[in-house]
């Protein structure tokens, strides 16, 4: 694809995801079947829970992720570096969008470096999608560049076949994908992490890339940005309309490819239309280790800038401690699938 086409395509994603327009239509992330089991009789003191944990080798303060998002343009690299200052703030990961763009042209690799110092300690992660992992599995080198540029603390690889399908132009060859995985995998001196977009990671999927050696599954469920309806509005002709909310709910999924953890050890991330603290919470009972966001965060920051999103991130937290203060935990221990009640029970 043409770099013109490239930087057209990353600003009309950027200026849809500023709307709700987007969201899923019809169906939802499925957080909403889930209470808490409340207990009254807590012992725990709320004031001392922790909520540092590790993401892979780094101390984080937070179990919340900024999702993979955008870059390459000048208005995505503006983003990128706000959303560094937030993630250095609050001390959590930041996914970058795809570095497809900065693969073979060194001329963004100062603004990687930028994008470095200003997130401070804050792990980084870089993505790209599956069609590149084919297209360059004889050579992974100009990853590594990357990887040295950002200091990543994992590389991202999003697999997006329906988002592919109904993009015009779009990759829809994917033939020795999993193969091409497994050499990035074992070529790639970090930890690698597959995402979905929004449709989904199922557990069917997540075995077979946990085969291959991917070290996290991040399951990017439906029921928040639908990838199709970008692409669908992108379409003059609203092609693919009846895909507009094709995907797996984040619950499912999560509760679903969780159960994987009896047969492998893996870093599982919960995102796909977490919108509130109340969400991420539900996310991390339901197994996740971390609860990543995009257009929530996008929004407010483009709304508000970055210190709206410190004060958002900071409010998760509170609504994540009081959470787990009203469940009788002291910590992510026992913060599981016990503390959650499914709503049709309670009546
Ligand atoms: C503006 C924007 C650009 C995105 N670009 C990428 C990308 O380059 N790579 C990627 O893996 N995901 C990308 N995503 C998808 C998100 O990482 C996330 O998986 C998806 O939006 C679902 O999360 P949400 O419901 O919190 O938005 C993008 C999301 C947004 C909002």
């Amino acid at each position: 694809m043409k770099e013109d086409d490239l930087k057209k395509r990353k600003n009309e994603h950027l200026a849809l995801c500023e709307t709700n327009d987007v969201a899923f239509r019809k169906k939802s992330s499925g957080f909403e079947h889930y209470d808490f089991d409340h207990l009254a009789i807590t012992e725990v003191n709320r004031d001392a829970i922790s909520l540092q944990k590790y993401f892979f080798s780094t101390l984080v303060e937070l179990p919340f992720v900024i999702s993979c998002m955008t870059g390459g343009t000048t208005e995505a690299d503006s983003v990128n570096l706000r959303l560094a200052e937030v993630a250095k703030a609050v001390m959590i990961p930041m996914g970058l969008g795809s570095v497809r763009y900065a693969l073979e042209d060194t001329s963004h690799d100062r603004l990687l470096q930028s994008i470095r110092n200003a997130a401070g300690g804050a792990p980084l992660l870089p993505n790209i999608g599956g069609a590149q992992i084919i297209q360059y599995r004889k050579d992974f080198s100009p990853f590594q560049r990357v990887l040295d540029l950002t200091g990543a603390a994992c590389f991202v690889v999003h697999l997006n076949p329906v988002q592919e399908a109904l993009q015009k132009n779009g990759d829809t060859d994917f033939t020795g994908l999993l193969q091409a995985l497994e050499q990035f995998v074992s070529t790639i001196r970090v930890p690698v992490v597959v995402k979905e977009v929004g449709a989904g990671i199922s557990a069917r999927a997540a075995r077979r890339l946990l085969e291959a050696g991917v070290a996290g599954i991040d399951v990017a469920g439906a029921g928040g940005t639908s990838w199709s309806g970008v692409e669908i509005l992108r379409n003059e002709d609203n092609r693919g309309s009846e895909l507009w909310d094709w995907g797996l709910p984040t619950a499912y999924c999560l509760r679903t490819v969780h159960e994987l953890h009896t047969q492998f050890q893996f870093m599982l991330i919960g995102s796909g239309g977490v919108h509130t603290g109340l969400d991420a919470a539900k996310a991390l009972a339901l197994g996740a280790d971390f609860a990543a966001s995009a257009r929530v965060f996008l929004q407010v920051l483009m709304k508000s800038g970055p210190e709206a999103v410190i004060g958002l991130i900071h409010e998760w937290a509170e609504v994540l401690r009081t959470v787990m203060f009203a469940t009788g935990c002291t910590g992510y221990s026992g913060f599981d699938k016990n503390v959650l009640v499914v709503r049709k029970d309670l009546f």
